[in-house]
């Protein structure tokens, strides 16, 4: 994924421009030199920035402007328009700055400003001199970074049962899975960084117990690590059925880039896949595993693919979508029994398969904030300051169950941009900054060609209202509770994804 806007489109901004290039547009995009950039309209002042999104590359133009903050349109990254500052997660680095100069009623733009500074301030008293965060994955990744980029210059301590450092999980189902997307894409972050942050950041280490009364963690070699602060960010994983034959060598879940690195070993050799499960990361595996050219099945109990989250209507579209790139779905069935090279279906159908992938779903860690007595529900349950019921502990990501449904009712999501943006603010939190976690859930699953993109949270539904055409692939689904929209799918309206969020959050 990378924008595809040449970086010369759109006018050579060190000619100048004036207001009436933008049209009816608040922002427009050009070029100075060989680097693209954004004008944008703030008030009565115009403000210039680099033009694509530091995360994937994304086209800031096609986004959407709020205050002084523009927001980018493929996965919904913030950066401020004074400084170029990664405000929201997924992209972390900043865009460049730009000097704007007015002369008449024209503005040029020839020079960068400076870099965008980072947050910087004193460490306060009553800062924690030792924060451990235990999970190298979204949300302990984003902690980590903000804490660093807030200034704080305390033992940091990154404790990860992964061999690998944190990575660009939702890639590992897409891009790369189908051998599209190489793997220097995958880490956030080279080396250098933790070494540079001072992030001692612990790979192949489990955490075994929180003691909490003494303030340590203890990681399986038991050895004991001390905390002020602590940040519970362990995510979830994948769920295991008991079927005969599940542990054979041909048989995987995908959750971590080794697992993704197995399946791609294995997908080499393999000419016939079964994926069991038609949620978000059965559908994606199916979709890499068929653009690999294996011969895909997908098996599933549910009568359509990802209906319980997105409604028939839009099931129906993903099926017959991945049915146009040859996957083959076995609906309201599930599998009895996996042989070296085939599976039996509960319906006693036997289909070929020389690799297996079970994607039926996840379960939250919560196993350590269990033991240490935190109070849960459906995951570790925190307030609106990610602050479990030991106020000194902290949780974020796909564990948490925060104040965010129906009249503060907990909820717990498994998205990727919740957990780093609940990374980020449990990380200010730390510091003793009480920032509220607001923001609306937002997700996005890649289809193929197709681009799903999601705000909001329903779990249930009054109603569907489609706006748009799905079939042309340029909708917006409203799923409608006591006659207000609570969460909306967009497939080819980034924008209208944007402005959904912003007005679910009341903006
Ligand atoms: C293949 C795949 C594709 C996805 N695609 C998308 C997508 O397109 N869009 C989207 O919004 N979301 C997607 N998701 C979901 C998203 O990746 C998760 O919501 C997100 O990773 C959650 O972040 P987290 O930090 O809570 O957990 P994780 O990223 O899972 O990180 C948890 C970390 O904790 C570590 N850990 C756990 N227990 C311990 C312990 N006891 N000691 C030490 N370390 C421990 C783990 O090893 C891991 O490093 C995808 C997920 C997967 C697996
Ligand atoms: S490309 Fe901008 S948020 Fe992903």
């Amino acid at each position: 994924m990378s924008s595809n806007d040449a970086p010369d489109a759109g006018p050579d901004l060190s000619q100048g421009v004036s207001l009436a290039d933008f049209g009816a547009a608040r922002m427009l995009r050009g070029h100075v030199g060989e680097q693209a950039v954004l004008l944008a309209r703030v008030g009565d002042e115009v403000l210039a920035v680099g033009a694509n999104c530091t995360h994937y590359g994304g086209p800031l133009e096609q986004g959407t402007l709020e205050d002084e903050t523009v927001r980018c349109p493929w996965h919904h990254a913030c950066f401020s328009l004074r400084t170029g500052e990664a405000l929201a997660a997924p992209a972390f680095d900043a865009i460049p700055c730009w000097k704007v100069e007015q002369q008449g009623d024209r503005f040029f733009v020839r020079e960068q400003g400076a870099a965008a500074p980072q947050v910087s301030r004193k460490a306060g008293s009553g800062e924690p001199e030792r924060i451990v965060i235990i999970g190298g994955g979204a949300a302990g990744f984003a902690a980590a970074e903000m804490l660093r980029r807030r200034g704080w210059a305390g033992q940091l301590t990154m404790f990860s049962s992964e061999a690998d450092p944190p990575c660009d999980r939702p890639n590992l189902s897409k891009d790369y899975l189908a051998g599209n997307a190489p793997e220097e894409w995958i880490p956030l972050r080279g080396d250098d960084f933790y070494t540079e942050q001072r992030i001692d950041l612990r790979l192949s280490t489990t955490v075994d117990r929180i003691d909490a009364a003494a303030r340590t963690v203890v990681t399986s070699d038991g050895a004991a690590h001390r905390w002020d602060k602590l940040l519970i960010a362990t995510g979830a994983e994948p769920v295991r059925l008991p079927i005969p034959g599940a542990d054979q060598p041909q048989v995987f879940t995908l959750r971590s880039l080794a697992d993704s690195r197995a399946i791609i070993a294995r997908a080499a050799q393999a000419r016939s896949a079964v994926v069991l499960g038609s949620g978000f990361i059965g559908l994606e595996v199916a979709a890499s595993l068929a653009a690999r050219k294996i011969k895909t099945h997908i098996v599933s109990l549910d009568a359509r693919p990802l209906e319980r989250v997105l409604g028939a209507e839009l099931g129906d579209f993903v099926r017959a979508l991945h049915e146009q790139h040859g996957e083959v779905f076995h609906m309201g069935a599930s599998i009895a029994a996996i042989e070296p090279d085939s599976v039996t279906l509960s319906t006693g159908e036997k289909l070929a398969a020389d690799l297996v992938v079970i994607g039926v779903g996840v379960r939250p860690r919560l196993a350590l904030a269990e033991a240490a007595g935190l109070k849960l529900e459906r995951g570790i349950l925190v307030d609106a300051f990610l602050q479990s019921s030991n106020p000194d502990i902290y949780a974020a990501g796909d564990v948490a169950s925060w104040p965010g449904g129906e009249a503060g009712a907990p909820i717990r999501v498994e998205h990727w941009v919740v957990a780093e943006r609940q990374g980020q603010v449990a990380a200010a939190n730390m510091l003793g900054a009480r920032e509220a976690y607001r923001d609306v859930p937002f997700f996005w699953s890649a289809h193929h060609e197709v681009m799903i993109r999601y705000v909001g949270h329903a779990l249930a539904w009054d109603e569907i209202r489609v706006e748009g055409s799905i079939a042309a692939r340029d909708c917006a689904v409203h799923y409608v509770k006591g006659g207000r929209t609570i969460a909306v799918a967009t497939i080819g309206r980034d924008v209208q994804a944007l402005e959904q969020a912003r007005l679910l959050a009341g903006h």
